[in-house]
């Protein structure tokens, strides 16, 4: 069984130490991590950077979701700084059923084996942490998210629904995904 904090080797021998959000992480870490992400337009919702108040607004939500047994925020970080992030939360009243994950892997650290023993990680924290288990782990991916999706795919999320023309990413709308783990 998976205890935190826990120790996750990359591909180049480094190691990813991944903890749940605590009050101490420092925010502008944060802060750095997420809008360096919208910065570089990435496939994820936001599409305008965050202020230090916001982030600290963010962090506090994520802590109360996490006291509450709602969802958490896994944190992977390299030599202090964070590499990764994989959210997960829980739908509410009679979606309380439905688990949906999130994960984001900084530039410099992708393609290094750290998104998929992350959300690995994720799936099976996922399937204790909620009481009672979840029944359906699910996310959501862009349509032009080929990395996301094929690591998605690989790790047993098969696509269940799909909202046509629903992002507007990058100037044109494009489809949004939903895939459940089967
Ligand atoms: C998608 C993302 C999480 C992948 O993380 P990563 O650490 O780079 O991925 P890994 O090195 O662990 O690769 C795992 C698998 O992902 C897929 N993958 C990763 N990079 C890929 C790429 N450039 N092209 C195609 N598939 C890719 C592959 O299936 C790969 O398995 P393989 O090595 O056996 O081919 C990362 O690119 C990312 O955070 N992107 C920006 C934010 C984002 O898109 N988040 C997801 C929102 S839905």
């Amino acid at each position: 069984m998976d205890s935190f904090p826990m120790e996750l080797k990359l591909k180049d021998g480094r190691l990813a130490r991944v903890s749940f959000i605590n009050k101490k992480d420092d925010t502008r870490g944060f802060l750095i991590f997420i809008n360096k992400l919208i910065g570089e337009r990435s496939c994820i919702i936001y599409d305008k950077k965050f202020t230090l108040k916001q982030e600290e607004g963010w962090k506090k939500t994520q802590l109360e979701a996490l006291k509450k047994r709602d969802g958490y925020t896994l944190v992977a970080k390299i030599d202090g700084k964070i590499a990764g992030t994989s959210g997960a939360k829980k739908g509410a009243y009679k979606e309380r059923g439905n688990v949906c994950l999130g994960i984001a892997i900084a530039k410099e650290f992708r393609g290094l084996g750290l998104g998929e023993a992350l959300l690995k990680l994720n799936m099976r924290t996922a399937k204790r942490f909620f009481k009672p288990r979840p029944r359906n782990i699910y996310l959501s991916v862009f349509e032009t998210n080929k990395p996301a999706y094929a690591l998605y795919k690989k790790l047993g999320f098969k696509e269940f629904a799909r909202l046509p023309k629903w992002l507007l990413h990058r100037g044109e709308y494009r489809d949004h995904i939903f895939m459940k783990y089967e």
